[in-house]
């Protein structure tokens, strides 16, 4: 495993982190086996994943009580990733989308960030978090500047209850009003290497002001493992039925592509998931793939492929072969 610096801190991950959205389980990913999930944790642990990735809007707090659960007794081994400003509790901030039941609202007001951090840090049962995300950036009509927040973040940051001060889902005009206010540590954007957006803009800006990238979906949720083949059927209802890439056309061509790279695997000893992993964390500019995971097989084979480096031109490859595949019909 490789372990790589959070912006200018002195926290240093893993290049393979274990995102922790499934194992909060709710509308999105059906019910979750609370011991099945503190046994994924372990053995990402124990393979050397050191980061875990985790939010409160993740099964309306489940996933931060069960990383809090397996977190008992090896807190200081771990870099514990979490975010803050989707909240349910009340009325403030914007409408984002509703679920089990509830309104849940994008704020970054500074008081009601104090107030998730507070509970964040009970559910995780420690008393500092790693890195803080805001996970979605203030809209209006209850907009908060982004001054108002960082002043907000750089003060929990003060106090030492967060080590990190990170932004998921911004562009550069939000990294830029960041840094004009603060030290911008980290971002967390959507990566993998069927949605390469970032490439053009973003990871050039993070790239020259020491910005570190944790990435999500790096598997396009499962894709990417080749495990759902032309003959799997989506369940009704299921989210993986509305996301472009599992759309029969689609998918036929990104399992072509897959089955392309069978020589590959068989040159690295290597599944198909650790390949895509290895080409992901070895692009420029990603320091860590947070990989999604609830089950131990899966946690283990995705940490392996922190030990692949693949071949430059084995890169530049399967950068060819996705770029012909080009946009999801
Ligand atoms: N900041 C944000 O807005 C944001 C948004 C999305 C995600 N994230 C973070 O990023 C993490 C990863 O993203 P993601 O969960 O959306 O997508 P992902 O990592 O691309 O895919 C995760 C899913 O792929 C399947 N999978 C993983 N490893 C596998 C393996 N080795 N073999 C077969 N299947 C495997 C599992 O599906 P099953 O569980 O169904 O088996 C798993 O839940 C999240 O957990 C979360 O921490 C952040």
């Amino acid at each position: 495993m490789q372990y790589r610096k959070i912006g200018t801190t002195d926290i240093d991950v893993s290049s393979i982190s274990l995102g922790t959205w499934a194992i909060g389980g709710g509308q999105w990913w059906g019910d979750t086996d609370e011991k099945e999930a503190i046994e994924a944790i372990h053995a990402g642990l124990d393979t050397g994943i050191n980061c875990i990735d985790t939010a409160p809007a993740y099964g309306f707090g489940r996933s931060e009580e069960i990383v809090g659960k397996a977190l008992a007794g090896r807190r200081s081994d771990v870099v514990l990733s979490t975010k803050c400003g989707l909240w349910w509790k009340d009325s403030r901030g914007s409408f984002r989308f509703e679920g089990n039941g509830k309104k849940v609202n994008i704020s970054l007001h500074p008081e009601t960030i104090r107030e998730e951090v507070e509970i964040s840090l009970k559910r995780l049962n420690t008393d500092y978090i790693d890195i803080l995300h805001t996970h979605w950036p203030s809209i209006e009509p209850d907009f908060t500047p982004i001054s108002e927040t960082m002043e907000c973040l750089t003060d929990l940051k003060k106090q030492g209850k967060i080590r990190a001060i990170a932004a998921s889902n911004v562009t550069v005009d939000h990294m830029k009003e960041h840094l004009a206010a603060g030290v911008l540590d980290a971002i967390q954007p959507r990566y993998s290497m069927l949605d390469r957006g970032i490439e053009k803009e973003i990871l050039p800006f993070c790239i020259s002001h020491s910005i570190s990238t944790l990435v999500y979906s790096p598997l396009e949720q499962g894709l990417l493992t080749g495990r759902f083949g032309m003959d799997y059927v989506i369940p009704e209802g299921q989210f993986r039925n509305n996301l472009p890439w599992f759309q029969p056309v689609n998918r036929k061509q990104v399992l072509q592509t897959l089955e392309g790279w069978n020589d590959l695997t068989e040159t690295y000893s290597c599944s198909v998931s650790q390949l895509v992993i290895a080409w992901t964390v070895g692009q420029e500019g990603i320091t860590t793939a947070l990989c999604g995971a609830r089950k131990k097989d899966h946690v283990l084979e995705n940490a392996e492929a922190g030990r692949l480096i693949l071949k430059p031109e084995d890169i530049q490859r399967m950068r060819k072969d996705v770029e012909t595949l080009g946009d999801p019909e």
